[in-house]
């Protein structure tokens, strides 16, 4: 059986993960207290000693605005310790799997970003995603660096469930209507993190390297929370929130530490194609996340 080392096992990604790899092998979620990604250090150590076959770097600090004023911390948990990671995934043929961000991308033009285009990353967030990214690709170990975008889990904060949150107590809200990007559940991610490496314990030879998995097609923020907002109204959920309540502003009504990309779609046909996995729009993929929030009661 081999070792699965995940780390970030308490947050949205890492939650999915646990379901979606236990039966290939035996998993290993240490979580902060035992092995904390702020110190690379403690992680070759741990490494040493529990000597995993695969790695799965799901922890990240994702604090994006909170990064703009702990930028050393931000690159020790984003970029050191996935530095570290490869180094030993490298030397001890072990296989990694990281995730990284549309936020790598300046957000610039209307054409779906893809793997290989410039980054340009405009916040300490993104650039410390980007600096993990290249740590990882220039250690020379087998991996799959899978970006995303938009994720959102039944486990863990995000816009989803802070919007129905939102609108179970207010009677107006305002929502950016001029950012682009596609909501992607946690668990699509971890399902095709599954197959990736499912395919690699067949046969280790396979098409390593960077790829974009996101929901298809694209949506802004203000139509986002109107789609699950207009879930839940069918769903028959109290609202405070009248039909007519959800205004659209513009991001510049929106201050916040960190610069967002305007918009950050990702081309994912290189994994579409590589390895013949179709991925679901954006709508069918928010549909599925609210049907398991709605049922789990989790928020
Ligand atoms: N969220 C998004 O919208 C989004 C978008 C694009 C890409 N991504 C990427 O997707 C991946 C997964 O994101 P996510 O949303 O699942 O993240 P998340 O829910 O914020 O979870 C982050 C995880 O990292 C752990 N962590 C943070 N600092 C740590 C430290 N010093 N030591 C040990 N563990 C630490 C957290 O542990 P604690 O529970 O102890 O804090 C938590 O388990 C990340 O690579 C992220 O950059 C996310």
């Amino acid at each position: 059986m081999p070792r699965i080392l995940i780390t970030g096992a308490s947050g949205q990604l890492g939650f999915e993960l646990q379901r979606a790899l236990c039966l290939f092998g035996e998993l290993r979620c240490p979580g902060r207290q035992r092995l904390n990604l702020a110190n690379p250090t403690a992680v070759l150590a741990w490494l040493d000693a529990e000597r995993p076959d695969i790695i799965v770097n799901a922890a990240a600090y994702t604090a994006v605005d909170q990064a703009e004023s702990e930028p050393a911390l931000a690159h020790a948990i984003n970029a050191d310790t996935p530095a570290a990671l490869a180094q030993w995934a490298a030397a001890n043929d072990a296989l990694l799997l990281h995730y990284s961000t549309d936020y790598v991308f300046d957000g610039s033009g209307e054409t779906p970003w893809r793997e290989d285009d410039a980054a340009r990353p405009l916040s300490v967030y993104g650039h410390s995603k980007w600096l993990g990214e290249e740590a990882v690709r220039a250690s020379g170990c087998r991996h799959f660096i899978l970006r995303t975008s938009w994720l959102a889990g039944v486990h863990g904060g995000n816009f989803l469930k802070t919007m129905l949150q939102l609108a179970a107590s207010r009677e107006q809200l305002q929502v950016v209507d001029d950012q682009f990007g596609s909501p992607t559940p946690a668990s699509l991610l971890a399902d095709v993190s599954a197959q990736l490496l499912a395919r690699s314990l067949v046969d280790n030879q396979q098409p390593y390297g960077s790829y974009h998995v996101a929901s298809q097609g694209c949506t802004s923020w203000h139509r986002y929370a109107s789609f699950v907002i207009g879930l839940a109204r069918e769903a028959g959920w109290q609202l405070a929130l009248p039909p007519d309540g959800l205004l659209a502003i513009p991001a510049a009504d929106y201050p916040q530490q960190a610069q967002r990309p305007a918009y950050s779609v990702l081309d994912c046909s290189k994994l579409q194609r590589t390895f013949g996995l179709q991925l679901p729009g954006w709508q069918q993929a928010v549909q599925h996340l609210f049907a398991t929030l709605d049922d789990a009661g989790k928020w």
